[in-house]
């Protein structure tokens, strides 16, 4: 069956056709993204109201560049799927509209689809081998979301970790901006820690491994905490880590003394990256022999990527992630998650709303 997913929570547009193979394999026929980081970037962060205009004047255009790159037409079209929650209302609501005219005026089956649910099911989109399997844990991290789910079945999830205040992407986005780093820092963030671990070790081999045992982790003037809460539980607090993170920065501002942005970067990324590897090696005690998932813009980062296949490798278990071009927000794993909604029979009807918030508990 062909599906036509929308996707439009936050700063990307866009539509996605997938097929669904009777074999169970997920095509990506064409994923078409029309991104607005550049408005934003000006910013400094999504102004979501000029968010939800760039929406509506992209929807339409992309929808049908959707249908040509994938060589499918409307009447082709077996389901619609879009991302009704969680997110920016204004931007959300752009998608829903669009996709229950589309559904209603060509008689389609339309689902909404959560956008978490949608980040995990990129996972799915990479063969059948390396699909996760329920009951499995997923870690879902992003610019708003830090969350680790045990995920019952392919639309039952349960949270069993999450940050009691600001996501890990959020965190590297405010701590890139003060060091000069564009919006959306990530990527920025990624690379430069990478130029600070190899500073720090002298050279690229192993250089993760070794950083703990070099003078710039045992510099006192640089010592940041950890973002794991030490209560037994699977949670997080990025806040502290950021708190203190623009606390270091702005003692350095004030003394003669000078911060190298690299060696910051690395040891802000070290922290955040050790409390999510500690919280998952902690899950995956609780949770044995499930597959583990990672997903969300921020499982684009190479140092938590390489971290946490070291866990699962130590558990023994499967790590799966979807490739960094499908980390991000994008339709294609909208129409996936869309795939298991419609199968399990949540088919929305014309008072399909968008909601700004989280559905999963
Ligand atoms: O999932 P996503 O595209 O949007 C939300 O649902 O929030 O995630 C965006 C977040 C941003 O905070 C961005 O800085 C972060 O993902 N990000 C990264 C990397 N690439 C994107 N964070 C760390 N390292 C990266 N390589
Ligand atoms: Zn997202």
């Amino acid at each position: 069956m062909n599906i036509l997913a929308f996707e439009s929570s936050c700063d990307e547009t866009s539509a996605s056709v997938v097929a669904r193979e009777d074999d169970g394999t997920f095509v990506i026929k064409s994923n078409i993204i029309a991104s607005q980081i550049e408005t934003h970037r000006l910013y400094g962060g999504v102004v979501p109201e000029i968010a939800s205009r760039a929406h509506t004047e992209a929807i339409s255009r992309i929808t049908y560049e959707a249908l040509d790159a994938a060589g499918v037409s409307l009447s082709e079209i077996d389901l619609i799927a879009v991302t009704s929650n969680p997110g920016l209302i204004g931007a959300l609501l752009v998608g829903v509209s669009f996709a229950k005219g589309l559904a209603a005026a060509n008689n389609i089956p339309l689902v909404g689809v959560d956008h978490i649910k949608g980040h995990i099911a990129a996972c799915y989109l990479s063969g059948i081998d390396n699909a996760p399997r329920p009951p499995y844990i997923a870690l879902t991290v992003s610019g708003g979301h830090t969350a680790i789910y045990l995920v019952e079945s392919y639309t039952s999830l349960r949270i069993i970790g999450t940050t009691r205040d600001d996501a890990i992407g959020e965190s590297f986005d405010k701590i890139g901006r003060i060091i000069g780093i564009p919006y959306p820092a990530g990527r920025g963030f990624d690379e430069l820690s990478r130029e600070g671990f190899i500073k720090a070790c002298g050279s690229e081999d192993n250089f993760y491994a070794k950083y703990k045992k070099t003078s710039a982790y045992k510099d006192k003037d640089m010592t940041l905490p950890s973002p794991a809460l030490s209560d037994g539980s699977l949670d997080f607090s990025f806040s502290g880590l950021k708190t203190a993170a623009i606390n270091l920065f702005h003692r350095y501002e004030q003394s003669e003394k000078e911060l190298d942005f690299a060696l910051f970067a690395a040891r802000y990324t070290y922290e955040a990256v050790e409390a999510v590897a500690k919280k998952i090696d902690m899950a995956l005690t609780q949770y044995p022999d499930m597959d583990f998932a990672l997903s969300g813009g921020v499982a684009a980062n190479s140092h938590l990527r390489a971290r946490l296949a070291q866990v699962c490798k130590s558990h023994g278990v499967r790590m799966l992630m979807p490739p960094v071009s499908l980390c991000g927000d994008n339709g294609a794993m909208i129409a996936a998650q869309g795939f298991y909604e419609w199968e399990s029979g949540n088919i929305a009807d014309s008072t399909l709303n968008a909601s700004a918030l989280d559905s999963i508990q």
